[in-house]
């Protein structure tokens, strides 16, 4: 109608005209067929949730206008379906295996149910399907070997339910394979499929997250263009093969983590030129670190978590890591010295070498490592901590700092000119037998959000300066030898006093994740509670009443001191408590007439 008012006012120029003309014409010619149409609407009418849908997905309008739809020119037949985050609910109906033009199906982050039809899956002209991050379940069936070569390039069924057997004979007809996301569902049985190794042009594997078992079957290596292979968190075993793996040179993630596997790794793994990212982390991993490993130059990523690595790390050569950003050995059994050739690395920014035998005193190289904001010494044997403190304070993007568990024995060293630190927001130094006092220089830590200094022997009281602290919400010192009073100070901490006040969201703080213990793990500092824990010292005297202050406070733990008088009443303003644990003490309770 819009046009034929337009073609009325006869003073348009002619070019415009002509051009009105065009267009016309065209949308008259190419309305979507009803071939086209019927299975949209068939899909339409599966859903429980539209999201809306139905308002733009008339029967008598062109389909090729509807929210999502997309159609090529010539014939105007459907391509793309796109309705990825429409609040989708309900079923994906088969019959979208009708659109026989359909070339993209992206249906992801809805939360759809239901089975994924195997029409979709076996189409004919399909080459990208995504319906990640829905509740889809079932199995997935197989395609009969007998099926002629699919076009599919990318399948995305990450972050579902479905369950039971991966398939295995459907990758026998899917040549055409560029990337294959399973990770995150449940499926069980069996291994990786051999049939994989069919995919030549597979470049993308991910099927993390699953209950998957057995080996990685030697067929998988013959899928030679492999850059992403990334298997996390299953019941995988097996030694990684030396002589297979070197097939994969393309592999730029390498992610076994959270299985079983178990062996060395592989000499030749330094023939995968293009690593960047190498995660074995929690498995059974042994043996020594191939010096080989430093061959692999564009590592950024080594997770070796939680296996039962061994030897010294001193046989990399880091220095040929010149991107290494992140290297994560806790909770193995190295032992020696912190390789110096690590100190060149420059722009590291998470080290953690906690849960070893490394000894020794700090290099002052590490005043290289500019970025390092993460850093972890915990449980070894380090020497010096007067040394190690000098250093670290050079490292001035550190925003967290664990070192307990070390210097064992020593004195907390309290010399002023351990400034510096300006970031560091976490301080863990428990667990060390430190005698002294807690030393000022603490005091300048002006963003410090968490202090660990448990488990040692410090003595002396808690200096008044500790309420200008203004950031920390969690303080832990119990096991030590404090004296005196409870300083009314501590209640004047504004993190502990105000509700209003959240913990600052830096990211870098938990660079890699920190575990309280080994079944919880932190990532975020502001996913810790607000914590005061002054348990097992000799504090005396009675409990201030300003204790119904901290109203922010979580946890609060005075047991095992030499506490005397009344539990005062304002204890009950602490309203957000869950722990609170005042025994062993000396404490009468005063008890109020309802
Ligand atoms: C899908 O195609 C089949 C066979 O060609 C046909 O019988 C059926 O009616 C179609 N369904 C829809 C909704 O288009
Ligand atoms: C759409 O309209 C056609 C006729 O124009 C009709 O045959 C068809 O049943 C309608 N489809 C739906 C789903 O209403
Ligand atoms: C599907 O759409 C989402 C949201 O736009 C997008 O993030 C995702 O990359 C798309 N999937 C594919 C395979 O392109
Ligand atoms: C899939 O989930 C639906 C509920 O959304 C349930 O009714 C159905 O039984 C499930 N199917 C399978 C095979 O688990
Ligand atoms: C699904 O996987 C493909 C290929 O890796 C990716 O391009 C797409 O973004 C993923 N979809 C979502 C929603 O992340
Ligand atoms: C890998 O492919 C080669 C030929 O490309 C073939 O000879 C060999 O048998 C295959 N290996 C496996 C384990 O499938
Ligand atoms: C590592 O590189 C050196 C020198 O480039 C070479 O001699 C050696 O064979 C390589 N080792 C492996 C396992 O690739
Ligand atoms: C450090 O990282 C930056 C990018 O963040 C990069 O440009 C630079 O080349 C890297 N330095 C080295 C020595 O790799
Ligand atoms: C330290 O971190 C800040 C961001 O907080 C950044 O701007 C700065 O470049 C970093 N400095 C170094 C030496 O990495
Ligand atoms: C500890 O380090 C300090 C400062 O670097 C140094 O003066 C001292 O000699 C070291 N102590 C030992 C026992 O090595
Ligand atoms: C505790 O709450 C009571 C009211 O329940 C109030 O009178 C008192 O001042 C509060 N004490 C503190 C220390 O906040
Ligand atoms: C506890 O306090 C009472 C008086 O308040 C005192 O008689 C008693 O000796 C104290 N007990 C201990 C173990 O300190």
């Amino acid at each position: 109608m819009q046009t034929l008012q337009f073609l009325n006012k006869t003073h348009m120029p002619s070019f415009a005209l002509s051009l009105v003309l065009l267009i016309s014409l065209s949308s008259l010619t190419s309305s979507c067929t009803e071939h086209e149409r019927g299975p949209l609407l068939q899909f339409l009418a599966e859903l429980s949730q539209d999201g809306g849908l139905a308002a733009s997905w008339q029967n008598d309008t062109d389909c090729c206008k509807w929210e999502g739809i997309t159609c090529r020119s010539p014939d105007r037949a459907v391509t793309d379906v796109s309705l990825a985050s429409r609040g989708l609910e309900g079923s994906i109906s088969p019959f979208l295996g009708n659109l026989t033009s359909l070339l993209r199906l992206n249906l992801s982050c809805n939360s759809l149910s239901g089975g994924l039809p195997l029409e979709l899956v076996s189409s004919s002209s399909i080459t990208i399907l995504d319906v990640s991050f829905n509740q889809l379940n079932g199995t997935l069936h197989e395609l009969p070997s007998s099926t002629p070569s699919r076009p599919l390039q990318v399948l995305n069924i990450s972050s579902n339910l479905f369950a039971g057997h991966f398939p295995s004979t459907t990758w026998k007809v899917m040549e055409k394979l560029v990337t294959l996301n399973a990770s995150n569902n449940s499926f069980t049985g069996g291994s990786i499929p051999p049939s994989l190794g069919n995919c030549s042009r597979l470049r993308e594997l991910g099927a993390g997250y699953n209950n998957l078992s057995g080996v990685i079957p030697n067929e998988l290596f013959n899928a030679t263009s492999l850059e992403y292979l990334s298997f996390p968190n299953n019941d995988l075993h097996g030694a990684i093969d030396g002589t297979d793996i070197t097939n994969l040179r393309n592999l730029v993630t390498l992610d076994l983590g959270r299985n079983s596997f178990s062996g060395k790794i592989p000499v030749s793994i330094g023939q995968l030129k293009k690593l960047e990212e190498l995660r074995l982390d929690n498995n059974n991993m042994s043996g020594e670190l191939p010096s080989a490993l430093s061959n692999c130059t564009n590592l950024i990523t080594i997770d070796l978590k939680s296996n039962n690595f061994s030897g010294e790390l001193t046989k990399v050569n880091f220095s040929l890591l010149p991107n290494l950003r992140t290297l994560d050995v806790f909770l193995n059994n190295f032992s020696g010295k912190v390789p110096e050739s690590l100190y060149s690395c420059s722009n590291l920014t998470a080290l953690r070498l906690a849960g070893n035998n490394l000894s020794g005193q700090l290099s002052p190289q590490i005043g290289n490592l500019k970025y390092l904001t993460f850093m972890s010494l915990t449980d070894n044997s380090f020497k010096n901590i007067t040394n190690a403190l000098h250093i670290l304070k050079r490292c001035k993007n550190l925003t967290t700092l664990l070192i307990a568990l070390n210097f064992r024995g020593e004195i907390m060293p309290k010399d002023d000119k351990i400034d510096g630190f300006e970031n560091l927001q976490v301080l863990g130094i428990g667990g060390c037998e430190l005698s002294g006092q807690i030393p000022h220089w603490i005091s300048k830590l002006g963003n410090l959000q968490i202090l660990v200094l448990a488990d040692n022997r410090l003595n002396g009281s808690i200096p008044v300066w500790i309420k200008t602290l203004s950031n920390l919400f969690y303080l832990d010192i119990s096991n030590n030898s404090f004296t005196g009073r409870i300083p009314t100070a501590i209640m004047d901490m504004p993190m502990l006093k105000s509700e209003k006040s959240k913990a600052h969201l830096d990211p870098r703080v938990f660079e890699l994740p920190v575990y309280s213990s080994p079944s919880r793990q932190y990532r975020v500092p502001t996913a810790l509670p607000k914590v005061l824990d002054l348990s097992k010292n000799k504090f005396t005297g009675v409990i201030p009443l300003e204790i119904g202050q901290m109203k922010a406070l979580l946890s609060l733990n005075f047991s095992f001191n030499h506490l005397t008088g009344h539990i005062p009443q304002s204890i009950c303003n602490l309203t957000k408590l869950q722990v609170l644990d005042l025994s062993a003490n000396n404490l009468t309770v005063q008890l109020q007439p309802l």
